[in-house]
């Protein structure tokens, strides 16, 4: 195929009998014709049933196929194939369709359009983006409305990164486009294509605009800084690494306790106002990722607002510019059609591995993963399927479990040596919390990482309400090492320490709940002292404190130790005669619990002077137990 580059990818064709592989055409939204030759047959609207329409006569119709249903246009895909009898799922409110009316097949995928612009975007379920759409229809999106997802006439400085006569394939970096302040777009030849360059351009270019010419034999590939991917096929990679180095979260409990990799999967199931999104904006906003992915997946839409209206005035607390700058969201709230929702999981996953293959860290949140089952679950439904376990569709854990695999450390395709990652924290709301239903379950399976969150602690206002002893992260040894190396030898004994006492903790309060507390020896009430230390001044962090928010890792590790020191010092006062009261009442206990709203600048000065208050105040009493 000669001209434009719209070819990113291979597909078998089906049922028509050639058995072969031919090309795809680009899908875009308003595009009805490629190369000028107009496509798409033709069938016809026969059921409509909510989100989901059948329609006949669609001749040559395959699986996935978008499709543009009715006089507006709306826009669907084919998610069922019967003969000539196309099942099809419409992003778009059905009301109003009529059987009789026409619907086109473009004969094209559900792709996302990849280029400088997407940051700082915020679009819907498809790409559309968000803002243009309600310019145009004002504050309900209107029906067939379209949409280009990046700027058509925004201009791009772009800097060749390749010459003339070089040879370059799919990956391979041919310039770079400052995108924002803080991210290099770094424009990469599509897969698909190689060749040898006869033209590169410097200067300044729409999406559209032409900056590269490849010969392949005799075809000529034009190059733009747009590519497009359909959501539904993960981006292809060289090489699937094992996460070893840890997202740093800033989180206390989440560093400290239940850390994620950085290409690791993580899971947060919880109930109705137990955290999840508060827990994921915090991920969003202060995790060393360098690129955020945010999708609102069926939330409340007063809670995707707070997202859209929030978002936009963050500052990243690291680079001290917009938080946008460095963020796309996805937005499809549950008031929004159900289909799209199914789709804005994929649209948001292969925007991540987009920049994940210039080789940066993507972090994408999903808010929540339960939302998005439900979608499935209703889509299904309304297509007569087996239902499975509580109704989900028999292929559930196959789509998580798929959505997940789409995570990972990976080394890029492409000549210059780059790693990129995408880490996908999924959030889950089980009805009443109870975990043992199938999106639980199913996600479980596939994540490493486990925050529980807890109602009982949410009620107690303990917050992040991460059950500690029912939370656990498998990456917890591998990154050790890291920890260990570069952030303090005591990292890992540190946190088994304070974890053995949270164990013991809870031992003992079972028998605190039959004796009362003054039954247990002064040497046990301690531990339960030391626990309540760690449990306030450690693992409570409020997500609305300017200083408290972020922790890092040297915090960190530094609070645990002056805490884990204090209670070292309180066993050995008591076996000196000290009594429990007198230690509870020491003056550095307050420095304790003020230490997480010690600015980080100061702490390392604050941090010492807390260790050597503990330690002169400690010897004073235990003097004074002597005499
Ligand atoms: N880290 C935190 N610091 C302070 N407050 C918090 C924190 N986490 C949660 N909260 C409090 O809990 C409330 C509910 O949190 P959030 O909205 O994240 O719950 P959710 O699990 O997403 O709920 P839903 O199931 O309704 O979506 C917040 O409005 C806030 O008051
Ligand atoms: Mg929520």
């Amino acid at each position: 195929m000669n001209g434009r580059v719209d070819i990113f990818g291979w597909r078998r064709l089906k049922g028509k009998g050639t058995g072969g592989l031919r090309s795809h055409k680009l899908f875009w939204i308003e595009e009805t014709s490629v190369g000028g030759k107009k496509m798409g047959s033709a069938g016809e609207l026969r059921k409509i049933s909510g989100p989901v329409v059948i329609a006949e006569k669609m001749l040559g119709a395959k699986m996935y196929d978008v499709v543009k249903v009715g006089g507006q246009q709306l826009i669907g895909e084919i998610i069922k194939l019967d003969g000539e009898l196309a099942t099809i799922q419409v992003y778009e409110d059905t009301s109003g369709l009529r059987p009789g009316e026409k619907v086109i097949n473009t004969e094209l995928p559900l792709s996302v359009e990849l280029g400088p612009g997407l940051l700082e975007s915020i679009y819907d379920g498809i790409q559309r983006p968000l803002g243009e759409i309600l310019k145009k229809t004002g504050s309900f999106i209107g029906r067939g409305v379209t949409a280009n997802a990046l700027d058509r006439k925004k201009k791009w400085a772009f800097t060749p990164a390749a010459k003339r006569g070089d040879h370059v394939k799919g990956g391979d970096i041919i310039g770079e486009v400052q995108e924002t302040e803080i991210i290099l777009h770094r424009i990469m030849v599509p897969h698909g294509v190689k060749g040898e360059i006869m033209e590169i351009k410097k200067g300044s270019f729409t999406v559209e605009d032409v900056v590269a010419v490849v010969k392949d034999g005799s075809q000529k590939h034009e190059i733009t800084l747009m590519q497009k991917w359909e959501v539904r096929k993960p981006r292809p990679y060289a090489e699937k690494m094992a996460p070893a180095t840890p997202l740093v979260t800033g989180q206390r409990i989440l560093d400290t306790f239940f850390p994620i990799a950085k290409g690791g999967v993580a899971a947060i199931p919880g109930p109705f106002g137990s955290g999840k999104t508060v827990a994921q904006q915090a991920l969003a906003k202060y995790s060393d990722a360098q690129v955020i992915v945010y999708i609102g997946c069926g939330e409340r839409g007063n809670e995707m607002t707070e997202v859209l209206t929030e978002f936009p005035e963050l500052i990243d607390p690291k680079t001290k510019k917009p938080l946008m700058q460095r963020t796309v969201l996805i937005a499809n709230t549950s008031n929004m059609p159900v289909a799209a929702r199914e789709a804005s999981v994929y649209t948001g996953i292969t925007i991540a591995e987009y920049y994940r293959d210039m080789g940066y860290d993507v972090a994408l949140m999903a808010d929540s993963t339960s939302r998005w089952a439900e979608a499935m679950r209703e889509i299904s439904g309304r297509i007569e399927e087996m239902p499975g376990e509580e109704g989900y569709p028999a292929y559930l854990a196959r789509r998580l479990a798929e959505f997940y695999e789409r995570a990972g450390r990976i080394a890029c395709i492409g000549k210059k040596e780059r790693v990129g990652s995408v880490s996908v924290i999924g959030a889950v709301s089980p009805p009443g919390g109870d975990i043992s239903e199938p999106v639980s379950q199913n996600t479980l399976r596939v994540t490493k990482v486990f925050w529980a969150l807890d109602a009982k602690l949410a009620q107690r206002r303990h917050f992040p309400a991460i059950n500690w002893l029912k939370s656990y992260s498998l990456y917890t040894d591998t990154l050790d090492a890291t920890y260990v190396k570069s952030v303090s030898k005591e990292w890992s004994t540190n946190r088994q320490r304070a974890m053995a006492l949270l164990q013991k903790e809870a031992e003992l309060q079972e028998i605190v709940q039959l004796v009362g507390p003054d039954a247990l020896p002064e040497k046990e009430q301690a531990v339960l002292d030391a626990t309540r230390m760690i449990r306030e001044d450690f693992l409570q962090q409020s997500a609305y404190s300017e200083v408290d928010a972020y922790t890092s890792l040297d915090k960190q590790v530094a609070m645990l130790k002056v805490i884990l020191h204090f209670h070292d010092r309180a066993l050995g006062a008591i076996e000196q005669g000290v009594q429990l009261k007198v230690i509870t009442s020491l003056k550095a206990r307050q420095d304790i619990a003020r230490m997480k709203e010690t600015p980080e600048k100061d702490f390392t000065r604050r941090g010492g002077e807390i260790m050597g208050m503990v330690d002169s105040q400690f010897n004073k009493i235990v003097g004074e137990a002597r005499k």
